[in-house]
């Protein structure tokens, strides 16, 4: 990993993503969440002040090991027992078929290069009836504003450490056997345009019937 991506990123990530606006729409993406929790791409642990008290234990996961001891201190400060591990959530997880009543992402559907096995791994943990709250930022339903975000992508791939500004994040999920329950589409202020468009919602895996 190169200099910028171990050192430079993270801060960048944690200042972009850490302001007291953004609290408060995280603060809402993560109301739903109940009970035993599972957050996937952890990062700097910028959600942890935001989790309501309905969450009784906290598992969260990042393929990487970032700004060590301003997480640390993180996650001392949160009042929800929190367990800490560096995996690869592409891989199997080491969690049992229906552990979690809740999973939750934000900002990181964007960055995990293939979601389909990672999607697979949150509906084979999620409960029955469990959900899979999201918070993150795609594709514009707006084709001028898709086609320009289709065109910076690569550059957005270097700058955000293999971050997609063009996903299509409610399609990603459906297609991942996800029935989505609730889905709000908003511009985030103060962001440019390309990087604004977000998706929050909640999703529920789907049962097929045979
Ligand atoms: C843009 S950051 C968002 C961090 C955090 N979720 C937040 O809201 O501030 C994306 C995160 O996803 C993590 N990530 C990317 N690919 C991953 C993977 N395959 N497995 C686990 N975490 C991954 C990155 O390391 C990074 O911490």
């Amino acid at each position: 990993m190169g200099v910028y991506a171990k050192y430079i990123f993270p801060r960048l990530l944690d200042w972009t993503l850490g302001s007291a606006p953004m609290g408060r729409f995280r603060r809402r993406a993560l109301e739903p969440a109940t009970g035993n929790t599972l957050e996937i791409g952890f990062g700097t642990g910028l959600n942890l002040p935001h989790y309501p008290a309905a969450v009784s234990k906290l598992t969260v996961i990042d393929s990487e090991d970032m700004l060590r001891e301003r997480v640390a201190r993180r996650i001392a400060e949160c009042p929800i027992p929190v367990v800490r591990m560096q995996l690869d959530a592409q891989g199997c997880l080491p969690f049992d078929d229906h552990a979690f009543d809740s999973v939750v992402t934000t900002f990181t559907l964007c960055s995990i290069a293939d979601t389909a096995p990672a999607l697979a791994e949150i509906r084979r943990v999620l409960k029955p009836g469990g959900r899979f709250i999201f918070f993150e930022h795609g594709r514009s339903d707006d084709a001028e504003v898709a086609r320009r975000q289709d065109r910076f992508n690569p550059l957005q791939k270097i700058i955000g450490v293999g971050c997609n500004m063009n996903r299509k994040i409610d399609e990603l999920i459906a297609a991942g056997g996800f029935r989505i329950v609730e889905l709000e589409r908003f511009l985030m202020p103060e962001t440019p345009r390309l990087l604004s468009e977000m998706y929050r919602g909640i999703a529920e895996p789907q049962t097929f019937r045979g």
